[in-house]
């Protein structure tokens, strides 16, 4: 079976009460492709749950949590080893888990992109054994809130990479199962192109998914 898109809405720390409605009433009003070619989840601040939950979609728990954001890593001094104990800990509360991993711009322009990646990715696979409620966000540091979005083949090279990653140091079918999706500066004009690489399984997204934009992105691989 491939891997069905999957498209993420980091709303992070934005938006009131009013906000929050306000693009819940645009997610339910768009013409969305079916759940068979696409999942959708949306992560609201914290305090919002409660409205977004009682609004959006059918069955809305709280399925998914985001972990190893670039912003936990560098502002609250998250390590890479603990992040990975926090990936095992939510898999085994029966969370699902969007992983990030993602290098910074000093780090790319040292030519350490893959390696900095790869320890990010091998702390997590060290700590967990079943990769099926993990999805890998791939999000470039420089590309997150800049408007600088990678473009489709730095991203495919290194959703290869990292898949060819997982298939020598995890196994071919974790590989090829997995989800790796990319996260910086998607936007409704950016996700077409994106959405085309073999290896770009979906997206998660910042600031487009506060606009109704976010409709064209969750659509892009249709
Ligand atoms: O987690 C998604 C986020 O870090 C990307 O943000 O605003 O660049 O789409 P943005």
């Amino acid at each position: 079976m491939g891997r069905k898109f999957f498209v993420g809405g980091n709303w992070k720390c934005n938006g009131t009460v009013e906000q929050v409605e306000s693009i819940v009433n645009t997610l339910n009003a768009g013409q969305i492709a079916s759940t068979d070619v696409v999942e959708v989840v949306v992560s609201p601040p914290y305090v919002f749950l409660p409205t977004v939950k009682g609004k959006l979609l059918v069955n809305l728990g709280v399925p998914w949590v985001i972990l190893g954001h670039s912003e936990r890593r560098s502002l609250m001094g998250e390590s890479s080893e603990f992040v990975g104990e926090k990936v095992a800990y939510a898999l085994a509360q029966g969370l699902k888990v969007i992983a990030c991993v993602g290098e910074t711009l000093e780090q790319r322009e040292a030519g350490s992109t893959m390696a900095v990646v790869a320890e990010q990715t091998k702390a997590i696979a060290g700590k967990i054994k079943d990769w099926t409620n993990v999805v890998v966000a791939y999000e470039p540091v420089w590309a997150i809130g800049t408007g600088k979005v990678a473009t489709p083949a730095q991203a495919q090279e290194v959703h290869a990479n990292l898949r060819d990653w997982l298939k020598t140091n995890v196994s071919p079918e974790v590989a090829e199962s997995t989800r790796i999706i990319y996260g910086g500066s998607v936007t409704g004009a950016s996700c077409k192109e994106l959405a085309g690489q073999p290896d770009v399984d979906g997206f998660l997204v910042g600031g487009a998914s506060l606009k109704p934009e976010f409709i064209d992105i969750i659509n892009a691989a249709t």
